[in-house]
């Protein structure tokens, strides 16, 4: 009786490279790196009070965020295992105002990286699952130095996507744009092995995902679709709904693409100057590539996700993601009340 064989992500990588010709070896190798840098943010973050890495840096990031030790450390770990490779043109990251170039002594490639670092930052001290997102864009061509407009590139255009969730096991989630793959993390090992291929969310779901504290900002769509959830069996719905929220987008979307769901963080009356609390490049495409790949649904309430044209780099968009008919029907109310 012969046993399965164990793929490793390197394995996998490989095989999609030669047999399949899916990927070249810069993407092949640009994968790899994130994935080992992913290893070094999980034992970080393992190590917990102990490595010295909980609470914050007393910094603050773009975004007016104070920035943590571990969302600094996740960067740094991030651009040192990217630079040097040869694999990409350029880096941008949450973490970061402006995208970072790779230092004049390394060579240049082909792709572009856009990451955060460290998602869900509010659980870092609190010993709840954090992640990482990553996405991976092609440099224009032509363009030898790749500046803030290199980015701007609806989430159509991503060659890849992923993010590793640090739970009680550490898991890779990946797309290459055919199906959705995960990798659990043999901790003795190193090593990433590939234990779900082809991975679907189902398309209905009674589980949703979202902040309520924030319901009295939502607009008028917004709140019909959870009042109508929360009436439970004698509702509309005619069922009853449960609730999850972890706080950090990474652990919600895993628990979607593991049993189903949907996730929204919505538009809100709360500071109409962001539409919305999730940044498009490095949260909301490379999660609803992943979705979409997993047959699940990603819109910002009106429009697809990954349809919609950047104008800045660290540009927030409302995200509704998870179990289609669910996404599909949040969707359909917030287009009928725009007439
Ligand atoms: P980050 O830690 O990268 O800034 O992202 C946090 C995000 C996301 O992970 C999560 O879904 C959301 O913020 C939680 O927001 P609330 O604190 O408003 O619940
Ligand atoms: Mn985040
Ligand atoms: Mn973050």
């Amino acid at each position: 009786m012969s046993s399965t064989p164990r793929i490793s992500l390197t394995r996998f990588l490989i095989e999609a490279q030669r047999d399949q010709g899916r990927i070249n070896g810069d993407l092949r190798l640009l994968i790899e790196v994130v994935a080992r840098a992913c290893k070094r943010i999980s034992i970080a973050v393992g190590k917990g009070a102990l490595g010295g890495v909980l609470g914050s840096a007393g910094t603050e990031n773009v975004q007016g965020e104070t920035q943590k030790k571990l969302d600094v450390l996740s960067n740094e770990i991030l651009l040192e295992a990217n630079e040097w490779g040869g694999h990409l043109a350029a880096l941008a990251s949450e973490e970061m105002d402006d995208p970072h170039p790779i230092p004049h002594r390394y060579p240049k490639g082909e792709y572009l990286l856009v990451f955060d670092p460290l998602d869900g930052s509010s659980n870092i001290d609190v010993n709840i699952s954090v992640g990482t997102i990553f996405s991976v864009l092609r440099c224009p061509d032509g363009v030898k130095e790749p500046d803030e407009n290199a980015f701007l590139q609806p989430g159509t255009k991503q060659v890849a996507a992923g993010y590793a969730v640090y739970g009680s096991s550490t898991v890779l989630v990946l797309t290459l744009g055919e199906g959705v793959h995960t990798f659990t993390l043999d901790r003795e090992q190193g090593s990433f092995i590939l234990t779900g291929s082809n991975v679907t969310i189902p398309e209905d779901t009674s589980e949703f995902a979202i902040n309520m504290s924030n319901m009295r900002h939502w607009e008028p769509p917004m709140r019909r679709y959870i009042e109508e959830l929360l009436a439970g069996k004698t509702g509309p719905r005619g069922r009853d709904f449960n609730m999850r929220w972890v706080a950090s987008m990474v652990a919600d979307v895993h628990r979607i693409l593991t049993r189903g769901g949907i996730f929204i963080y919505p538009r809100d009356l709360k500071d109409p100057s962001k539409p919305g609390k999730l940044r498009l490049m490095y949260e909301a495409n490379p999660m609803a590539f992943i979705v979409e790949q997993a047959g699940g649904a990603a819109t910002t309430g009106l429009e697809r996700i990954l349809d919609v044209v950047p104008e800045k780099l660290h540009q927030r968009v409302p995200v509704f993601l998870g179990s289609k008919n669910e996404v599909e029907r949040v969707t359909a109310y917030h287009r009928e009340a725009r007439g």
